[in-house]
């Protein structure tokens, strides 16, 4: 940023990454964080640590939480979190999402846990990101 930059509104706002231990989810807390942006990170995966240990050394204020963006409670604990550290919500981003492919010919019950993972995962997790 030159002298004569407008300060980014993502400076000090606060954000929401949902599937942040790995992948894009890392990536856009990483370009967050660069940003000044405040992070509270989600992921089912156990390297949400490490993501959250390496932004927190360069600087960045951030908390992760461990959680299942397909449970509510879970997205309620995300949303407190923000809300004791932080004081609330600027930025959504609802990264976190789970591909199963399962073929017509496939085994039935393969293909509705898959349903279920899908439509919990990638319907129900932003629905209730959104709503909380
Ligand atoms: N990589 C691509 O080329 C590409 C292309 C188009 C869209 N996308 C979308 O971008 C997003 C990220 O893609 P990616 O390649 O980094 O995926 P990825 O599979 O590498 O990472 C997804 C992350 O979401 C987490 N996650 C999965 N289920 C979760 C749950 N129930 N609760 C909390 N976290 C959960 C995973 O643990 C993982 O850390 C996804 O929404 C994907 O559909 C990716």
């Amino acid at each position: 940023m030159s002298a004569t930059s407008p300060p980014s509104p993502l400076h000090g706002a606060t954000a929401i990454v949902t599937g942040a231990a790995v992948g894009l989810g890392a990536a856009f807390a990483r370009a967050l964080g660069e940003a000044g942006t405040h992070l509270v990170l989600c992921d089912v995966r156990l390297e949400l640590a490490a993501s959250v240990a390496e932004l927190d050394d360069l600087g960045v204020a951030v908390v992760g939480v461990p959680g299942d963006v397909s449970l509510p409670q879970d997205v309620q604990r995300v949303v407190e979190a923000a809300r004791a550290r932080f004081g609330g919500v600027d930025v959504l981003v609802n990264n976190a999402a789970v591909f199963r492919a399962s073929p017509p010919t496939g085994p039935w019950a393969k293909g509705l846990d898959d349903f279920e993972a899908v439509v919990g995962v990638n319907l129900r997790g932003p629905s209730c990101s959104g709503g909380r």
